[in-house]
Formats: structure tokens, C-alpha cells, sequence
């Protein structure tokens, strides 16, 4: 029997968000991105060498191979890893996310990272970080490939707040952990307003970026949100941090819904509770922020001394199993076991 090789990683939520590519070039964004690692919400993969013809992926209960059209996208990546440096092996892939499947969380950035690790632990034959440094893969290097698969993926493996800088070519992204997960303890309680599969994926929705008239002014803006962004994370100033991350989330939700083919994906029920948690917020009740992926659920971001006020505050509105607590962790865990 052959080794198994497992990769757990977060997914992350971004504070400024990565939301555009440049056009003709491999997964590089218009703009410098920053997230917060997340510590429960996280992918488990194992890699294990087979003797297959084929790699084969097992999710939950069911086994997928390549014609599956959901899952297109985790063959597409092995292909990609396996052409560019060259291995033949087969692998048998096994899937878990820590959350529940269908429940509208995106599971790209975890998925594809992990899928990233375990993958080239197992045709390396890899141990740890080390041992994937020592056979030319260093964290940067396996930021990139994870990018290749899902954008935000490289993120993902980095604990703590993580920056995403774009640099001066498509080859020159840097990837680096700015504060550790122990230099804030900031939570992040996300709210589920629609466990339904996306109208349109984060790809289409990417391209149309450029159609929106408020896209170019956004690009010219982002450097000086950023510094500031950074400033409030090194003072753990929750306001400062907090009305930037709320403009952040609502101007990407503006160009999305002002681009050519616009997609609205709040729906009544979400943008309401924006309005009620602002609210409760000017009275005094509750201090937390919301942020929002390109999805219609809300993340709402506070200190770890408010969770309770605010877990309170939400369960008199919501349903307990709408509701996702996690906080800010330390990045992706690699395990080994022979057989
Ligand atoms: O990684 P993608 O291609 O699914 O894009 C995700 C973009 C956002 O989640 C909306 C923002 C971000 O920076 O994570």
C-alpha cells in the first residue's frame, strides 16, 4: 500500500477583495488583495499513489472521475501540476470539507489549495514544508500553483492576515503573512442566506469586471485602502478596520451589479440584514462589521470579546444552524501516514 499524504487548509475572507484579472495572462488580478486565514471552515484532502489509469476523487460518499462536470475543475489542476513538472503516477484523491456541503460557502480557495499540497506531497514524497521546499516547492512556488487552480486559493497558505500582491508581471506574485494569527484575535461569524448553487461562478463574473464604469476608478483607489487597511490591522482598530472592510464589500457588489451582464447575488433577506446590523450597530447594541464574498452570504467580523453579545444578537433573528462561527487561524496542516 502506498503512503497517504494529507493537506488540511482554511478557506480565507478577504478584506480587500481580489476581484478582476488581467486580461491574457495565467490568474494575475488587477490589484493587491489582503484576507484573514480562517481556522474551522477548512478542506481535508489526502493524495495516495495509485495504480489506476486514471486519478479518481472521492468526495463524501461518492467517487468522481473527469467526466463529472462539477468537478472538472480538480482534474483540470492535477493535469496542470502533472504536465509542468513532469508526473506520470496516478492518485487516488480523497475530499472532506469541515462544513456542511451545499451550504453556499465557497469551497474553491480551500479546495484547490489543498488539493495543491497533497497532491505534490505524494508525487514528491513529502513529509512536511520542509521536505517540499527541499524538492524545489517553497511556499511562494506552491502559492502560485494553488492560484493556477482558484485565484484566492494562494491565500490560503498563509495563517494570519495574508497579503496578495500582484507585482509588476503575471510571474512576480509575492504572497505574505503580514500579522500572525496571534497578533488579533478577530472572529468571523458567517451568516447563510442561500445554500443555492451561484447564478454565475466567480470566472464569468471576473471577465466582466472590466465592463463596469465604476471598475477603473475602484483600481485607482485600492493602493490607499490598502495602507489603510494595514494601519488599522497593526493598531487592532476594529471601527477603522471595520467601515473599510463594509465600503470594500459593498463597491466589488457595485461593479458586479454595474458591469455589462449584471449580477445581483444579495437577495432581500441579506441586504436587510445589512441595514439591521448597521443599526444595531449606531445604537450601540453590537460592535461587528460585515464583509461579503461574491455570494449572497455575509461575514461578519468582530473582536473575540463581542462574539457572545453578537451570537445572541443573531440567534434572536436566525435559525442557530444558519450561522458559522470561526476566527482567525494559522494556516494550512500537513500530515503523513505509511502504510
Ligand atoms: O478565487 P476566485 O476566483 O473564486 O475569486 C474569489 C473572489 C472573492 O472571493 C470574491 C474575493 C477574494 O478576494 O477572495
Amino acid at each position: 500500500m502506498n503512503a497517504i499524504h494529507t493537506a488540511t487548509v482554511p478557506s480565507n475572507i478577504a478584506f480587500i477583495k481580489y476581484w478582476g484579472k488581467r486580461p491574457h495572462a495565467r490568474q494575475w488580478p488587477a490589484n493587491d488583495s489582503l484576507s484573514m486565514t480562517l481556522n474551522q471552515l477548512a478542506t481535508k484532502t489526502s493524495a495516495r499513489i495509485s495504480n489506476s489509469d486514471d486519478h479518481s476523487l472521492r468526495l463524501g460518499d461518492r467517487v468522481y472521475s473527469r467526466t463529472d462536470k462539477n468537478l472538472g475543475k480538480t482534474f483540470v489542476h492535477l493535469d496542470r501540476l502533472a504536465l509542468r513538472f513532469g508526473f506520470t503516477e496516478k492518485l487516488q484523491i480523497t475530499s472532506v470539507n469541515s462544513f456542511p456541503m451545499g451550504a453556499g460557502i465557497a469551497s474553491s480557495a480551500s479546495g484547490l489549495a489543498a488539493l495543491t499540497l497533497a497532491s505534490l506531497m505524494a508525487w514528491t514524497d513529502s513529509r512536511n514544508w520542509d521536505d517540499l521546499e527541499n524538492k524545489g516547492f517553497d511556499r511562494n512556488l506552491l502559492a502560485d500553483l494553488s492560484r493556477l487552480g482558484s485565484g484566492s486559493a494562494c491565500r490560503s497558505l498563509f495563517g494570519g492576515f495574508v497579503q496578495w500582491e500582484a507585482g509588476p508581471n503575471e510571474d512576480s506574485q509575492r504572497y505574505a503573512s503580514l500579522f500572525s494569527d496571534e497578533h488579533w484575535a478577530l472572529r468571523d461569524t458567517v451568516v447563510l442566506f442561500s445554500s443555492e448553487q451561484k447564478s454565475v461562478g466567480s470566472t464569468e463574473a471576473h471577465e466582466l469586471a472590466w465592463s463596469s464604469p465604476l471598475f477603473i476608478p475602484r483600481l485607482s483607489g485600492l493602493p490607499e485602502r490598502m495602507n489603510l487597511v494595514k494601519q488599522a490591522l497593526a493598531d487592532r482598530d476594529m471601527q477603522g478596520l471595520g467601515l473599510w472592510l463594509e465600503a470594500e464589500a459593498l463597491e466589488m457588489h457595485a461593479v458586479i451589479m454595474t458591469a455589462s451582464q449584471p449580477v445581483h447575488y444579495l437577495n432581500q433577506e441579506a441586504l436587510q440584514f445589512l441595514a439591521d446590523l448597521r443599526t444595531a450597530r449606531q445604537e450601540g447594541e453590537i460592535h461587528a462589521y460585515f464583509t461579503i464574498d461574491a455570494g449572497p452570504n455575509i461575514h461578519v467580523i468582530h473582536e473575540a470579546g463581542e462574539h457572545e453579545r453578537l451570537k445572541l444578537w443573531l440567534q434572536r433573528r436566525l435559525a442557530a444552524d444558519r450561522l458559522l462561527h470561526d476566527s482567525v487561524g494559522a494556516g494550512p496542516r500537513l500530515d503523513f501516514q505509511s502504510e
